[in-house]
Protein backbone atom coordinates (compact mmCIF):
# COMPACT_ATOMS: atom_id res chain seq x y z
CA UNK A 1 0.00 0.00 0.00
CA UNK A 2 2.28 2.35 0.95
CA UNK A 3 3.90 1.94 -2.73
CA UNK A 4 0.95 3.21 -3.95
CA UNK A 5 0.61 6.24 -2.19
CA UNK A 6 4.78 7.13 -2.62
CA UNK A 7 3.73 6.17 -6.44
CA UNK A 8 0.46 8.65 -6.28
CA UNK A 9 2.47 11.30 -4.40
CA UNK A 10 5.55 11.11 -7.25
CA UNK A 11 2.92 12.00 -9.71
CA UNK A 12 2.05 15.40 -8.41
CA UNK A 13 3.50 18.27 -9.46
CA UNK A 14 6.75 19.80 -7.44
CA UNK A 15 4.55 22.50 -6.50
CA UNK A 16 1.56 20.32 -5.07
CA UNK A 17 4.21 18.24 -3.09
CA UNK A 18 5.47 21.60 -1.07
CA UNK A 19 2.00 22.53 -0.70
CA UNK A 20 1.36 19.48 0.93
CA UNK A 21 4.56 19.26 3.15
CA UNK A 22 3.48 22.92 4.03
CA UNK A 23 -0.25 22.12 5.35
CA UNK A 24 1.68 19.14 6.92
CA UNK A 25 4.12 21.39 8.60
CA UNK A 26 0.76 23.43 10.33
CA UNK A 27 -1.28 20.32 10.52
CA UNK A 28 1.91 18.73 12.69
CA UNK A 29 2.38 21.61 14.88
CA UNK A 30 -1.32 22.54 15.32
CA UNK A 31 -3.25 19.57 15.55
CA UNK A 32 -0.83 16.81 16.61
CA UNK A 33 1.72 16.97 19.23
CA UNK A 34 5.21 15.32 18.19
CA UNK A 35 4.73 12.93 20.83
CA UNK A 36 1.26 11.19 19.29
CA UNK A 37 3.50 11.18 15.89
CA UNK A 38 6.21 9.06 17.73
CA UNK A 39 3.73 6.69 18.85
CA UNK A 40 2.56 6.83 15.61
CA UNK A 41 5.85 5.90 14.02
CA UNK A 42 6.09 3.33 16.78
CA UNK A 43 3.25 1.77 15.93
CA UNK A 44 3.67 1.43 12.11
CA UNK A 45 7.31 0.77 11.78
CA UNK A 46 9.57 -1.87 12.60
CA UNK A 47 13.42 -1.74 13.63
CA UNK A 48 15.52 -2.90 11.42
CA UNK A 49 19.27 -2.80 10.09
CA UNK A 50 20.52 -5.71 8.35
CA UNK A 51 18.86 -5.80 5.32
CA UNK A 52 20.58 -2.24 3.61
CA UNK A 53 24.24 -1.30 2.82
CA UNK A 54 24.38 -0.18 6.22
CA UNK A 55 23.79 -2.63 8.79
CA UNK A 56 25.82 -1.06 11.29
CA UNK A 57 22.73 1.26 11.40
CA UNK A 58 19.32 1.12 12.88
CA UNK A 59 16.34 2.75 11.49
CA UNK A 60 12.40 2.71 12.31
CA UNK A 61 11.15 1.38 8.72
CA UNK A 62 8.06 -0.14 6.73
CA UNK A 63 8.24 -3.68 6.39
CA UNK A 64 5.75 -6.24 5.80
CA UNK A 65 4.96 -6.85 9.19
CA UNK A 66 4.17 -3.42 9.39
CA UNK A 67 0.11 -2.81 9.19
CA UNK A 68 0.12 -0.11 6.51
CA UNK A 69 2.46 -2.42 4.09
CA UNK A 70 -1.26 -3.78 3.33
CA UNK A 71 -3.54 -1.60 4.46
CA UNK A 72 -5.92 0.84 2.26
CA UNK A 73 -4.11 3.77 1.34
CA UNK A 74 -7.20 6.30 2.47
CA UNK A 75 -6.41 5.21 6.20
CA UNK A 76 -2.69 6.38 6.31
CA UNK A 77 -2.75 9.81 7.93
CA UNK A 78 -0.20 11.64 6.16
CA UNK A 79 0.48 12.30 2.67
CA UNK A 80 4.35 10.94 2.01
CA UNK A 81 5.75 8.23 3.96
CA UNK A 82 9.28 8.48 2.10
CA UNK A 83 10.84 8.48 5.56
CA UNK A 84 9.77 4.86 6.31
CA UNK A 85 12.10 3.61 3.32
CA UNK A 86 15.55 3.70 3.21
CA UNK A 87 16.51 4.75 -0.10
CA UNK A 88 19.02 2.86 -2.41
CA UNK A 89 20.48 6.57 -3.29
CA UNK A 90 20.59 7.20 0.72
CA UNK A 91 22.26 3.24 1.28
CA UNK A 92 25.37 4.10 -0.88
CA UNK A 93 25.71 7.60 0.23
CA UNK A 94 25.88 6.50 3.53
CA UNK A 95 27.65 3.43 3.09
CA UNK A 96 30.62 6.03 1.11
CA UNK A 97 30.96 8.26 4.26
CA UNK A 98 31.12 5.03 6.81
CA UNK A 99 33.87 3.76 4.37
CA UNK A 100 35.75 6.47 3.95
CA UNK A 101 35.78 8.64 7.16
CA UNK A 102 38.03 11.55 6.37
CA UNK A 103 35.28 12.76 3.75
CA UNK A 104 33.07 13.99 6.65
CA UNK A 105 35.74 14.40 9.14
CA UNK A 106 35.49 17.86 11.29
CA UNK A 107 33.32 19.16 8.28
CA UNK A 108 30.19 20.96 8.43
CA UNK A 109 27.36 18.48 6.75
CA UNK A 110 24.04 18.93 5.50
CA UNK A 111 21.63 16.14 4.57
CA UNK A 112 19.17 17.73 2.13
CA UNK A 113 15.82 15.37 1.21
CA UNK A 114 17.06 12.88 4.78
CA UNK A 115 13.60 10.65 4.43
CA UNK A 116 14.86 8.65 7.56
CA UNK A 117 18.31 10.57 8.28
CA UNK A 118 20.76 7.87 7.33
CA UNK A 119 22.69 9.60 5.69
CA UNK A 120 22.96 12.27 8.31
CA UNK A 121 23.65 9.78 11.00
CA UNK A 122 26.45 8.29 9.01
CA UNK A 123 27.95 11.43 8.92
CA UNK A 124 27.57 12.12 12.32
CA UNK A 125 29.06 8.60 13.31
CA UNK A 126 31.99 9.19 10.42
CA UNK A 127 33.23 12.46 12.37
CA UNK A 128 31.77 15.39 11.16
CA UNK A 129 31.79 18.05 13.40
CA UNK A 130 28.00 19.50 12.85
CA UNK A 131 25.15 17.69 10.72
CA UNK A 132 22.11 19.33 10.12
CA UNK A 133 19.39 16.89 8.61
CA UNK A 134 16.68 18.64 6.47
CA UNK A 135 13.23 17.48 5.01
CA UNK A 136 10.40 19.15 3.72
CA UNK A 137 8.42 16.64 5.21
CA UNK A 138 7.86 17.43 8.80
CA UNK A 139 6.93 13.36 10.04
CA UNK A 140 10.51 12.82 8.50
CA UNK A 141 12.48 15.63 10.84
CA UNK A 142 10.68 13.57 13.37
CA UNK A 143 11.57 9.62 12.25
CA UNK A 144 15.37 11.01 11.74
CA UNK A 145 15.01 12.39 15.70
CA UNK A 146 13.99 8.86 16.15
CA UNK A 147 16.78 7.14 14.20
CA UNK A 148 19.31 9.31 15.40
CA UNK A 149 18.47 7.98 18.91
CA UNK A 150 18.11 4.11 18.05
CA UNK A 151 21.87 5.12 17.02
CA UNK A 152 23.50 6.81 20.11
CA UNK A 153 23.50 9.96 17.53
CA UNK A 154 22.85 13.56 19.50
CA UNK A 155 22.98 16.94 18.70
CA UNK A 156 21.74 16.89 15.42
CA UNK A 157 19.59 18.96 14.17
CA UNK A 158 16.45 18.30 12.17
CA UNK A 159 14.93 21.07 10.06
CA UNK A 160 11.55 21.58 7.80
CA UNK A 161 12.63 24.68 5.18
CA UNK A 162 12.33 24.76 2.18
CA UNK A 163 16.61 25.45 1.93
CA UNK A 164 15.95 25.04 -2.31
CA UNK A 165 16.84 28.86 -3.57
CA UNK A 166 17.60 30.61 -0.32
CA UNK A 167 20.82 32.29 -0.06
CA UNK A 168 23.25 29.02 0.82
CA UNK A 169 24.64 28.36 4.60
CA UNK A 170 28.98 27.71 4.25
CA UNK A 171 28.51 24.36 3.97
CA UNK A 172 31.29 22.00 3.53
CA UNK A 173 29.42 19.11 2.33
CA UNK A 174 25.96 18.50 0.96
CA UNK A 175 24.20 14.92 0.81
CA UNK A 176 21.60 14.38 -1.26
CA UNK A 177 20.34 10.56 -1.24
CA UNK A 178 18.03 9.78 -3.96
CA UNK A 179 16.73 13.24 -4.71
CA UNK A 180 16.09 12.99 -8.25
CA UNK A 181 13.26 11.77 -8.51
CA UNK A 182 11.28 14.25 -10.03
CA UNK A 183 12.49 16.72 -13.23
CA UNK A 184 10.84 19.69 -11.58
CA UNK A 185 12.80 19.16 -8.21
CA UNK A 186 15.92 17.95 -10.30
CA UNK A 187 16.36 21.40 -12.23
CA UNK A 188 15.73 23.47 -8.69
CA UNK A 189 18.36 21.55 -6.89
CA UNK A 190 20.81 21.42 -10.02
CA UNK A 191 20.55 25.42 -9.77
CA UNK A 192 20.93 25.90 -5.94
CA UNK A 193 23.95 23.40 -5.87
CA UNK A 194 25.53 25.55 -8.33
CA UNK A 195 24.98 28.64 -5.88
CA UNK A 196 26.48 26.57 -3.12
CA UNK A 197 29.39 25.72 -5.03
CA UNK A 198 30.82 28.91 -6.79
CA UNK A 199 29.66 30.94 -3.12
CA UNK A 200 30.75 28.50 -0.52
CA UNK A 201 33.29 26.36 -2.11
CA UNK A 202 30.80 23.13 -0.74
CA UNK A 203 31.25 19.86 -1.96
CA UNK A 204 28.26 18.11 -2.79
CA UNK A 205 28.14 14.07 -2.85
CA UNK A 206 24.68 12.23 -4.45
CA UNK A 207 23.55 8.84 -4.13
CA UNK A 208 21.32 7.38 -6.87
CA UNK A 209 20.41 3.79 -7.90
CA UNK A 210 20.28 5.11 -11.96
CA UNK A 211 16.85 6.32 -11.40
CA UNK A 212 15.73 8.06 -15.20
CA UNK A 213 15.39 11.38 -14.14
CA UNK A 214 18.93 11.38 -12.95
CA UNK A 215 20.51 9.76 -15.83
CA UNK A 216 18.73 12.12 -18.52
CA UNK A 217 19.39 15.48 -16.27
CA UNK A 218 22.07 17.74 -17.73
CA UNK A 219 23.76 17.46 -13.94
CA UNK A 220 24.81 13.98 -15.20
CA UNK A 221 27.52 15.14 -17.00
CA UNK A 222 28.90 17.14 -14.90
CA UNK A 223 29.69 14.55 -12.36
CA UNK A 224 32.27 11.77 -11.71
CA UNK A 225 31.28 8.56 -9.96
CA UNK A 226 33.03 7.93 -6.58
CA UNK A 227 32.02 4.88 -5.50
CA UNK A 228 29.60 1.98 -6.79
CA UNK A 229 27.40 -0.67 -4.71
CA UNK A 230 25.46 -3.94 -5.98
CA UNK A 231 22.50 -3.48 -3.68
CA UNK A 232 21.67 -6.61 -1.09
CA UNK A 233 18.86 -8.94 -2.82
CA UNK A 234 16.08 -7.33 -0.15
CA UNK A 235 16.61 -3.92 -1.58
CA UNK A 236 16.92 -5.35 -5.30
CA UNK A 237 13.55 -6.77 -4.81
CA UNK A 238 11.87 -4.12 -2.73
CA UNK A 239 12.88 -1.82 -5.50
CA UNK A 240 11.58 -2.82 -8.84
CA UNK A 241 14.84 -4.08 -10.59
CA UNK A 242 17.16 -1.96 -9.33
CA UNK A 243 20.49 -3.66 -8.73
CA UNK A 244 23.15 -1.32 -7.90
CA UNK A 245 23.67 2.36 -6.22
CA UNK A 246 26.28 5.06 -7.07
CA UNK A 247 27.98 7.91 -5.44
CA UNK A 248 29.23 10.93 -7.92
CA UNK A 249 30.43 14.51 -7.29
CA UNK A 250 31.13 17.31 -9.39
CA UNK A 251 34.37 16.52 -11.79
CA UNK A 252 34.77 20.47 -11.54
CA UNK A 253 33.21 23.75 -10.48
CA UNK A 254 30.37 24.20 -12.72
CA UNK A 255 29.98 27.85 -14.37
CA UNK A 256 27.28 29.75 -12.89
C1 LIG B 1 13.36 9.60 -2.12
S1 LIG B 1 13.39 10.32 -0.54
C2 LIG B 1 15.10 10.10 -0.08
C3 LIG B 1 15.29 10.06 1.41
C4 LIG B 1 16.72 9.80 1.88
N1 LIG B 1 17.63 10.80 1.41
C5 LIG B 1 17.19 8.42 1.46
O1 LIG B 1 17.99 8.33 0.52
O2 LIG B 1 16.75 7.43 2.08
C6 LIG B 1 13.34 12.06 -0.90
C7 LIG B 1 13.12 12.94 0.33
O3 LIG B 1 13.28 14.31 -0.08
C8 LIG B 1 12.34 15.09 0.62
N2 LIG B 1 12.19 16.36 -0.14
C9 LIG B 1 11.53 16.60 -1.29
N3 LIG B 1 11.67 17.89 -1.66
C10 LIG B 1 12.46 18.48 -0.72
C11 LIG B 1 12.98 19.80 -0.55
N4 LIG B 1 12.70 20.78 -1.38
N5 LIG B 1 13.75 20.05 0.53
C12 LIG B 1 14.03 19.06 1.43
N6 LIG B 1 13.55 17.79 1.32
C13 LIG B 1 12.79 17.50 0.27
C14 LIG B 1 11.10 14.22 0.68
O4 LIG B 1 10.21 14.65 1.69
C15 LIG B 1 11.72 12.86 0.93
O5 LIG B 1 11.82 12.59 2.31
Amino acid sequence: MYRAIIMWFRGQDTAFQRGMCCLMRLYVSNVRSEDDIKNFIIDNTEVVSSQSLTPEISLRLFTPTCRFWTEKPELWPFPDPYWAIYWPGGQALARYLLNNPEVCGGRKVLDLGCGCGASAIAARLSGASHVVANDIDPIAAIATKMNCELNNVDHLPCVTDNMIGLKPEAWDLILLGDMFYDEGLADHLHKWLQTCISTHGTQVLIGDPGRAQFESHDIRKLLHQLAYFELPDTVKEENYGLTSSTVWCYKYKPNL
